[in-house]
């Protein structure tokens, strides 16, 4: 994860679907990435520019280029000038890629559930897994109708290419309805050992991860990726307020890319930007509590966030916090950058 800003090339537009439009870009020299990461794109709208949040369809390792897949939102600002301007020669600004939704091996088995553009980041996922890894995997993926299925040629041609490693299992709504649990439970009922992705829109999810849980796969094994829109820039500078006269601070240990940094901590401060005003680089993207690109393991001590939009309970109970929206409420913290 890193916050580096990058613009990037348009080399070409590919129209997926009647409502969906993937972007490719070409790689600058050094850029690595995750499967199942993505870039967060800066995008003119007549109010002022809005940032995005994409996810990288293109696989490391197997794809020459990077890729993001774009599908229209019913009077969204980003989306539609996305699919409705970019052409070959375009440049955008990028915030590097970023994000946690990516397997931890993958040499294990996986469970992918996906419903609509939830597919970009599993894509990755699946095409990497083939290329480098040895697992098998299940992909159920849910669309309206046939004619909305993105990345249907390519998906088949996986599958065609490694029929003992992936199976894909088309859910339409003009056929099956919408996902229910009991249905999908049975589906999923083999795969309970795997580890579990899920992306899509809100119901599916929630549909998605109940199933998943009462089959008790555990929370650790399930992963889940919002797509929520950022509200603000993350391109404005950082400021870090000066501490206050008499401000309470507090004693701060952190661990960072194998360093551990021991700084006073002003309780008026959000972690994340005083890490960079200390010129420590640390990960961001959305800097607004959306995405847990800022993610850390609170190790000892109280902090409390101002806003989380990413983290559920299960994710609170294993420590893990968001550095850009949290102050610190005991003398003492430890956080560890995993
Ligand atoms: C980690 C992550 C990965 C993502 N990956 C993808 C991906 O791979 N592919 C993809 O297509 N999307 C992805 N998204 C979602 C994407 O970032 C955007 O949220 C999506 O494209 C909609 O943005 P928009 O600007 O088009 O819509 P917005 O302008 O944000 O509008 C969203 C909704 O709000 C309404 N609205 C518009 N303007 C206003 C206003 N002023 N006030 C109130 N409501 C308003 C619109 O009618 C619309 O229904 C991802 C999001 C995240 C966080
Ligand atoms: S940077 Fe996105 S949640 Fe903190």
């Amino acid at each position: 994860m890193t916050s580096e800003r990058l613009r990037l090339r348009v080399a070409d537009v590919i129209r997926e679907t009647g409502d969906a439009h993937s972007i490719v870009f070409d790689i600058p020299a050094g850029l690595t990435y995750q499967p199942g990461q993505f870039l967060t794109l800066r995008l003119p709208h007549a109010d002022g520019p809005v940032a995005r949040c994409y996810s990288l369809s293109s696989a490391p390792g197997v794809d020459e280029q990077l890729k993001v897949t774009v599908k229209r939102v019913k009077d969204g600002r980003g989306s539609n000038w996305v699919c409705d301007t970019v052409l070959v020669g375009h440049e955008i600004d990028v915030l590097a890629p970023s994000g946690t939704f990516t397997p931890k091996s993958l040499d294990a088995d996986l469970l992918l559930l996906a419903g609509g553009s939830g597919i970009t980041p599993v894509m990755s996922i699946i095409k990497s897994a083939l290329a480098r890894g040895t697992g098998r995997m299940l992909l159920v993926y849910a669309n309206r109708d046939e004619q909305s299925v993105i990345f249907h040629a390519d998906l088949r041609a996986l599958v065609a290419a490694h029929p003992d490693r992936l199976i894909v299992l088309h859910w339409l709504e003009t056929v099956q309805g919408l996902p229910s649990l009991k249905p999908l439970q049975e589906l999923v009922r083999p795969w309970a050992h795997a580890e579990a992705f899920i992306c899509g829109p809100a119901p599916f999810m929630d549909c998605a991860a109940e199933a998943l849980k009462s089959l008790g796969i555990l929370r650790d094994r399930i992963h889940v990726e919002r797509f929520t829109s950022l509200a603000g820039d993350p391109w404005t500078e950082v400021e870090v307020a000066a501490p206050v006269a008499g401000e309470r601070t507090v004693d701060l240990v952190v661990e960072l890319d194998g360093d551990t940094h021991e700084l006073d901590w002003p309780e008026s401060s959000k972690l994340l930007d005083l890490l960079l005003g200390k010129g420590l680089d640390a990960p961001y993207s959305c800097r607004e509590g959306a995405c847990s690109a800022c993610g850390v393991i609170l190790v000892e001590g109280e902090v409390v966030m101002e806003n989380n939009s990413v983290l559920e309970k299960e994710d609170l109970d294993e420590g893990w916090r968001l550095a850009c929206q949290s102050r610190p409420v005991s003398d003492v913290v430890k956080v560890r950058y995993s």
